[in-house]
């Protein structure tokens, strides 16, 4: 709900406005008002409401009324983002006969334009979103999103994942081909189930969790912990010091060929102590977790047997 109360905020901050490049609603009030006051001196067009642009744009209009700018925002809190919340104010774009430089147009607008123009009702659930990877690399919300032709149920996206992220990430789609993979292609997993696209302040864009391995343990409970015996290397490494977390040649996702290797990059001495003397290297022992089953940690025994 404080979510909605905020976006219908942003609305009638936005209704103030008349310029046509949107300012920036996020970067604070007054500022906008200022700026809104100036555009509006020079700019004389004014609100018209959604009926008017319904004599012209028909269809776009009654299309609009399942979009879920128009249909969530009405359930929660009584009113709609109407056409003028993203398109400006329209009164010159009508007189004008349907004058198309009269009017705020996503295609011939930068993409920092874009940007704020969502980002003017999304910068409190998304506000990270500039400084991320995608911000930065110019890379806008109409890059996956779509507001009147969407292909998917929920989000407005304009390609279901993982195809929506293929389509640029081509380097990262052999991994999930490989044969041990997370179960992306197969709908099971999804990227975003580990990123968020919209920016965080982990690198490679992971979710930002209060524990870092959380990303990973809210599916792998077993694994979480906390145990009587840690691993250090669990906490130190993270899941992903013996794990590739897109896919992987090698079983169980490891990162290296031999289990024994994995181990003994840490654990050197190991083949040559008392307990492990049944081998002269560690390559004639069987897999350490033969017998160190609990690898991820154990509540039972130190030396995680059981
Ligand atoms: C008098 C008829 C008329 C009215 C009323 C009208 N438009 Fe238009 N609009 C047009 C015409 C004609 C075009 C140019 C042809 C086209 O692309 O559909 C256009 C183009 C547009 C475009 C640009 C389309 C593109 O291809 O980039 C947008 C956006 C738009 N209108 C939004 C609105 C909105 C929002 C309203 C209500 C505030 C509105 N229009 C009201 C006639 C109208
Ligand atoms: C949440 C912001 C938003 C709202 C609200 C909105 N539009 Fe758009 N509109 C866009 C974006 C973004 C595009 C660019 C194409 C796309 O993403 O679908 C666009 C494109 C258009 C176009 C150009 C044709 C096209 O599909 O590319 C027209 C015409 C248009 N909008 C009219 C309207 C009308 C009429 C309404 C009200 C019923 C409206 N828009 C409400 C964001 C919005
Ligand atoms: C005037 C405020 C406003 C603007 C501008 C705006 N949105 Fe929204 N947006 C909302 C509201 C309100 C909702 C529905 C309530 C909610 O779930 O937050 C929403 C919902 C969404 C959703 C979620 C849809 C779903 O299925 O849950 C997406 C995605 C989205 N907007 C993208 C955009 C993009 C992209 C733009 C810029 C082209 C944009 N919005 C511009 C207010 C706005
Ligand atoms: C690289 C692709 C990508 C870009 C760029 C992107 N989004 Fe999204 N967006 C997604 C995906 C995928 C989802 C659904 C999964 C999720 O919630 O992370 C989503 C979900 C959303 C939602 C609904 C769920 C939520 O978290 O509130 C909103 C609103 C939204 N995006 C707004 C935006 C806005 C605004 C921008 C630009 C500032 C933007 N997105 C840029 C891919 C993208
Ligand atoms: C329109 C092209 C495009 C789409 C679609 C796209 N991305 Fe990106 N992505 C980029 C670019 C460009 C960068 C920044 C340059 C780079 O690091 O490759 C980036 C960066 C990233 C990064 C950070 C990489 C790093 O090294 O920090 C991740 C993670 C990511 N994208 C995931 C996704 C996911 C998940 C999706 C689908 C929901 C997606 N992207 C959709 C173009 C795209
Ligand atoms: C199970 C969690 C998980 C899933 C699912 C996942 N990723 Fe990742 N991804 C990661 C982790 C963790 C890293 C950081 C790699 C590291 O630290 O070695 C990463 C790194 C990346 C990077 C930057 C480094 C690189 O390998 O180029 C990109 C881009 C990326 N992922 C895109 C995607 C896309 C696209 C999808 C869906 C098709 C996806 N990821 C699914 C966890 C995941
Ligand atoms: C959204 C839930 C989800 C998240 C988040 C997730 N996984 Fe998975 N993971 C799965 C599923 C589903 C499988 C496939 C299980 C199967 O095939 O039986 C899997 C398989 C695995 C496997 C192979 C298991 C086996 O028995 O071969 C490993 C290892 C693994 N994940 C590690 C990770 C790591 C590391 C992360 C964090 C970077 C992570 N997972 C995040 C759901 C998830
Ligand atoms: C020190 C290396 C190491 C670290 C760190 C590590 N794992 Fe593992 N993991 C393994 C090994 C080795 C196996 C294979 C065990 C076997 O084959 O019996 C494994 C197996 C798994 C499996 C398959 C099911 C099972 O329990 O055998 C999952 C799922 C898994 N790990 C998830 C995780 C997650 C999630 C994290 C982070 C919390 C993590 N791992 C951290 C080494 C590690
Ligand atoms: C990234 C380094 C690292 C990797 C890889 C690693 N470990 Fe460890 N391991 C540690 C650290 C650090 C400790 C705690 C300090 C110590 O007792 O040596 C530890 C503790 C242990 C212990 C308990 C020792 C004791 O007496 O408390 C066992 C058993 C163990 N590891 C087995 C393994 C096995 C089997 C593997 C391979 C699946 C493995 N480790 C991989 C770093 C690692
Ligand atoms: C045949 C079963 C077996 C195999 C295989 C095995 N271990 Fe052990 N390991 C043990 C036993 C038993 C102990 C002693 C536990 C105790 O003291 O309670 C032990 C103790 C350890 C310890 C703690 C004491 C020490 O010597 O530092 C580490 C670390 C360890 N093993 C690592 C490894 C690694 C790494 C591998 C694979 C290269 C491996 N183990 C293979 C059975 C095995």
């Amino acid at each position: 709900m404080r979510r909605i109360s905020i976006s219908i905020a942003c609305l009638v901050l936005l209704t103030g406005f008349a310029g046509t490049g949107l300012a920036q609603a996020a970067g604070g009030g007054q500022q906008a008002a200022a700026t809104s006051q100036q555009k509006a001196a020079a700019t004389p067009a004014e609100y018209v409401g959604q009926e008017t642009c319904a004599t012209c744009h028909e269809d776009v209009v009654k299309n609009f009324a399942g979009n879920p700018h128009s249909r969530l925002a009405l359930e929660h809190a009584g009113k709609g983002v109407t056409c003028e919340s993203c398109h400006g104010p329209g009164s010159a774009h009508v007189e004008g006969g349907g004058d198309v430089t009269k009017i705020r147009r996503f295609a011939s607008m930068s993409p920092q334009e874009i940007d704020n123009t969502c980002l003017g009702c999304h910068a409190g659930t998304h506000p990270n979103f500039e400084r991320s990877p995608h911000g930065k690399a110019g890379v806008t919300c109409l890059s996956c999103h779509s507001v009147h032709a969407a292909r998917t149920d929920v989000n407005l996206l304009k390609a279901s994942q993982p195809q929506l992220c293929f389509q640029c990430h081509t380097d990262v789609k052999p991994s999930f081909s490989m044969p041990f993979h997370h179960p992306v292609n197969e709908g099971a997993v999804s990227c975003s189930d580990c990123h968020d696209v919209h920016g965080t302040f982990q690198a490679n864009n992971l979710k930002l969790t209060a524990d870092q391995n959380a990303i990973c343990t809210k599916c792998h409970m077993e694994t979480r912990g906390p145990f009587v015996y840690e691993h250090a290397a669990v906490k130190a490494e993270g899941c992903v010091g013996c794990h590739s977390p897109h896919g992987s040649q090698n079983a169980r996702m490891l990162n290296m060929p031999s289990i024994n290797t994995l181990c003994n990059q840490c654990h050197s001495r190991v083949a040559n102590g008392t307990v492990h003397s049944m081998g002269a290297g560690s390559d004639e022992l069987a897999p350490c977790t033969s017998c160190h089953t609990y690898i991820h940690g154990s509540n039972i025994n130190q030396a995680f047997l059981r």
